[in-house]
């Protein structure tokens, strides 16, 4: 399995610290944040990774991470031109997938769970990683019918339920086809959910439900309790 990092975006929201770096190169409390989803693919048993930034400060992640090598995986790096959307950058990761089912990971989001198992036995379609949270219009939200996901909302002003749809997804090489079939939101973006979307029409899309600790990190709010939850973690407080 291969493994994607969309790092991609220019991070306005959390302007001015975006101003110098890359917003997936901030600290989330004693790591740059990038760190982490990295790791979670690396726990995964992932090794060969391809890392898509935006132009702002992509030299950045070269500086930090270089090849990969002192965390003993293979790194490439690609770059998205424009702020056109998620499923717009994963698509800029075709050649790089091969044809062969890809992991993929979005640079701001922080998991405590370990996917290795997941990732190990996944065979066709689409899996998702569900969380269930208190401020589900802040995301895309599974509406969940007899164990099935029927649809997801990107950011319902009235969720359907309070099962965030998490930034961690597995994909088989037809993503790459759906990809080619989107068209821009009202954002001007082409939406992961509506590749979700199409997966759930197919019947081909499956899910699990994390326990574990999970963030993410592009507001000033949700980076500050990241940081706090990270820590408190460490420190076992
Ligand atoms: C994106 C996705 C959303 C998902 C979220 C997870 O939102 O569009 O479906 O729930 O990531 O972090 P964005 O961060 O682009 O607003």
């Amino acid at each position: 399995m291969k493994g994607i990092i969309l790092a991609g975006g220019t991070g306005s929201r959390l302007y001015p610290l975006t101003k110098v770096t890359n917003k997936h190169l901030l600290p989330v409390y004693d790591k740059p944040m990038i760190f982490y989803p990295l790791q979670t693919l690396i726990d995964a048993g992932i090794e060969d990774i391809i890392i898509i930034s935006g132009r702002g400060h992509a030299g950045h992640f070269l500086e930090l991470l270089g090849s990969g090598s002192e965390l003993g995986v293979h790194l490439t790096y690609e770059i998205q031109e424009e702020a056109g959307g998620i499923a717009q950058a994963l698509g800029l990761a075709v050649d790089f997938a091969d044809n062969e089912p890809v992991t993929v990971i979005l640079g701001d989001n922080i998991f405590q769970d370990k996917v290795r198992n997941e990732v190990k036995s996944f065979e066709s379609g689409a899996k998702i990683f569900l969380k269930e949270v208190p401020d589900a219009n802040r995301f895309g939200v599974a509406e969940i019918r007899e164990n099935k996901i029927i649809s997801i909302e990107e950011k319902p002003s009235v969720p359907k339920s309070n099962f965030a749809v998490t930034g961690l997804y597995i994909y088989d090489p037809g993503v790459f086809d759906i990809i080619q079939t989107l068209k821009p939101s009202g954002r001007g973006e082409l939406e992961i959910t509506d590749v979700n979307n199409e997966y759930i029409r197919m019947g081909n899309m499956s899910y699990s439900v994390l326990s574990g600790f999970w963030s993410d990190a592009g507001t000033f709010e949700s980076l500050f309790r990241a940081c706090e939850l990270l820590r408190n973690m460490k420190l076992g407080i």
